[in-house]
């Protein structure tokens, strides 16, 4: 035995001499840290580690039924390890003193709020900052949002939510990076490097969470909450790729869904939290419930009660408790009953107690706390510069008939009118965090602000309801007006959490006032604010130009001023397919072809009275300007080690212009059927008027892998088609056959 531990030390100190210092320096601080963890953990009583456990909002935000209120003598009592919904300097110093003051151990809480796209300077909502394809725009925006909320003493968000959404019914489609696996990874990674940066220790960073694990976006019809039943290939293949990615770019923390998944609701569901996120993927992080959502397994009908839930749960591999209050009220006795073990708990407490030391909060538990920086940061100019550019970036053009934009010196006077047009609370959008109305600029005020214009302002209507009884005053500003800017489209609310429309045209009287003006003759941009794709298969025909502008945040103003002008020329492209009728959804660019694609013939296919393409297809965006992709050419006709693809783009309109090159595969023949298509790589690029560029793309067998019916990671051999263009339906197509090496 004891040469064994002997020849043991040897080698590993061999090994470690071995190792380049770097590598050294982490295993040394990564051995470093877990003594310090376990120095604490040694120290705890049951009680003490059960609080650790629990997570309860204070009564500063309201993001679900609150249940309890007692949480300062929690905490004092050390049953309360971590609070959400507290922020302010002041307000989080109160709680965190009572934590390492009053406590026996002086166990630092960790504090955690929405901060979902912003703190107090709000970005655009996250489904419209993915329409810009801007990845270091996006992590940006989530870096800005983690200064202002870290400096506003929060240290945890809930932030990023990856889940996939091919359903726009579903409000929290608003929240995500819409429809497309790919793309919703590269965009979960930069949001985690943009929130967590370099060192969570720095005070201006705070830990992100995945959420919501997993298949949330599945949800059954579109509805909130729904069931999810989905085969283990398309979880693996849709879902899930975001969460890996977000583990892969270090997150700290996974948040369960509410949803059940086939059968199992996900916050006790062994596949996901043990096989997959734990054995699959090596996570070592904090795995917290959505709110209540233990609690919710006894409506689910998965668990005879809260303690039988709360059983579930923690065995499954749930470690925090938010706002549940069930291993708070029942893990001591089922610890007692031996329905679950202390090993597990140990564990559990030590994977919070981890983040708690890497946050810095056990070397300095106020760290996040300095009323200065907290004066300075928040609203900071950069912040809303920030802002205004990432809104400007997630703008989408649907429309521009007869180059009606950018508007030009010609236009003196603009008719604003429109429900939206003059609002500075529903451009926060629905998880606004503690986002100020006041302190917005909506687009009545920006248009007001820019010079040599008169501005006609008429609301016309409200959102919702039947009153047109500002339709006559709308009129006569256009009729009297060069050019009418007509804000349309959703509340906040009407997106995001427990917010799914089964109808999701523009709700009210809002497309009448839209047909009334028409009658004018006066060109017509509508300007949509919304948090879902919309259809709008009508109003497409009957406006002149459509801008997309989502929720746009503190900065929506300026942002859409900017792009009507031309100030900045649009880039953004829909991440989610806007349908031309709901009876098409789920409407999603990467379906299957099924043994009858549609063609002339009966019995194809198709509906009978719609057609089956979208109105506005995944990736579609248009410019100020125009661009021609040309000479789509493959290094290799057959390869098995890397392809590099090239084509050329032109930019042949009159403005420089960016443009997101897109490139799709398609495996003709698979062991099991494949999509149509599937986004594997993207470039944004910048090119002046006249200018050309050949842009490349190296392929490996990575690209081509995905999960076959023995749920095997694999590239198959085979026929495939690649296509590259501006936008899903791209046609310039090129074909290879790939032979892996193996063989
Ligand atoms: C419920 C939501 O589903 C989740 O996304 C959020 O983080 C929590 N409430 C906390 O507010």
């Amino acid at each position: 035995m004891k040469k064994i531990s002997i020849l043991l030390i040897i080698t590993i100190g061999l090994f470690a001499c071995n190792k380049p210092e770097n590598q050294q320096k982490e295993i040394d601080a990564s051995a470093h840290l877990e003594k310090s963890v376990d120095s604490v953990l040694v120290l705890m009583t049951l009680d003490e580690k059960i609080g650790q456990l629990n997570l309860l909002t204070s009564d500063w935000d309201v993001t679900g039924p609150t249940m309890r209120s007692d949480y300062e003598d929690l905490i004092r009592n050390g049953q309360l390890g971590n609070i959400f919904n507290a922020f302010t300097v002041a307000y989080v110093r109160k709680l965190q003193k009572i934590a390492v003051e009053e406590t026996r151990l002086k166990i630092p809480i960790l504090f955690g709020y929405d901060v979902i796209h912003g703190h107090k300077t709000i970005f655009p909502i996250p489904l419209g900052e993915s329409a810009s394809w801007d990845l270091k725009a996006i992590e940006n925006a989530a870096r800005v949002s983690a200064i202002e909320a870290a400096a506003s003493g929060i240290n945890w968000t809930f932030a990023p939510m990856v889940d996939i959404a091919r359903d726009p019914r579903w409000g929290r489609i608003m929240e995500g990076a819409g429809e497309d696996t790919y793309l919703g990874s590269e965009i979960a990674k930069a949001r985690v490097k943009g929130f967590q940066g370099d060192d969570l220790s720095d005070p201006l960073t705070v830990m992100a969470c995945a959420k919501h694990f997993a298949a949330y976006g599945a949800a059954q019809a579109g509805r909130d909450y729904h069931t999810v039943d989905i085969s283990e290939i398309t979880l693996r293949n849709v879902y899930l790729p975001p969460f890996k990615a977000a583990v892969q770019a270090g997150v700290g923390s996974f948040m369960n869904s509410f949803n059940e998944l086939n059968g199992i609701p996900a916050t006790a569901n062994h596949l996901l939290l043990k096989k997959i996120l734990r054995q699959e993927w090596g996570f070592t992080g904090i795995v917290v419930t959505d709110y209540t959502s233990i609690n919710e397994m006894v409506p689910h009908g998965y668990a005879v009660d809260e303690k039988h839930a709360g059983e579930m749960a923690f065995n499954a591999g749930t470690e925090m408790d938010l706002q549940g209050s069930v291993y708070h009220t029942y893990m001591k006795v089922l610890l007692a009953e031996n329905k679950i073990n202390i090993e597990d708990i140990d564990m559990a407490v030590k994977n919070i107690l981890r983040k708690k030391f890497e946050l810095g909060l056990f070397d300095n538990p106020y760290k996040y706390l300095d009323e200065e920086r907290e004066k300075k940061l928040i609203y900071a100019p950069e912040h809303l510069e920030a802002a205004r550019d990432m809104a400007r970036k997630s703008m989408v053009l649907l429309k521009n008939e007869k180059q009606l934009l950018p508007l030009g010196e010609n236009i003196k006077k603009v008719a604003l009118i429109g429900p939206l047009a003059g609002t500075k609370k529903e451009v926060l959008g629905a998880w606004r965090a503690a986002g100020d109305d006041n302190k917005t600029t909506s687009l009545l005020e920006a248009l007001q602000q820019k010079n040599n214009i008169k501005v006609d302002y008429v609301k016309g209507c409200e959102i919702v309801g039947n009153d047109k009884s500002g339709f006559n005053n709308a009129v006569k500003a256009a009729k009297s007006a060069d050019v009418v800017i007509l804000a349309l489209g959703e509340s906040a609310d009407m997106s995001g959490e427990a917010a799914s429309r089964a109808d999701i045209s523009l709700p009210g009287v809002q497309t009448d006032l839209l047909k009334e003006i028409v009658k004018t003759g006066t060109p017509i941009v509508l300007v949509l604010m919304n948090g879902r794709p919309l259809v709008i298969t009508e109003e497409s025909e009957l406006a002149n130009a459509i801008i997309e502008a989502w929720f746009a945040g503190t900065m929506a103003g300026p942002a859409i001023v900017d792009v009507l002008w031309g100030d900045y020329t649009p880039s953004g492209k829909l991440t989610a397919t806007f349908p031309r009728s709901i009876g098409q959804i789920p409407i999603f660019y990467n379906m299957k072809n099924t043994g009858r694609p549609m063609n002339e013939g009966k019995y194809t296919s198709k509906y009978l009275d719609e057609k089956n393409e979208a109105l506005y297809p995944f990736g579609y965006g248009l410019s100020y300007t125009s661009f021609e992709y040309k000479n789509l050419q493959l290094s290799e006709s057959q390869w098995s080690d890397s392809l590099i693809v090239s084509v050329e783009l032109s930019n042949t309109g009159n403005f420089d212009g960016e443009e997101v090159v897109q490139l799709y595969l398609h495996q003709k023949v698979g062991s099991i059927t494949r999509p149509v298509r599937e986004l594997k790589a993207f470039k944004k690029i910048m090119l002046k008027k006249g200018e050309t560029q050949t842009l490349k793309f190296k392929l490996t067998a990575n690209d081509l892998m995905f999960y076959n019916a023995k749920l095997e990671y694999i590239a198959e051999d085979g026929n495939y088609e690649v296509f590259v263009g501006g936008n899903s339906m791209a046609d310039l197509k090129a074909d290879f056959i790939f032979k892996s090496a193996s063989k």
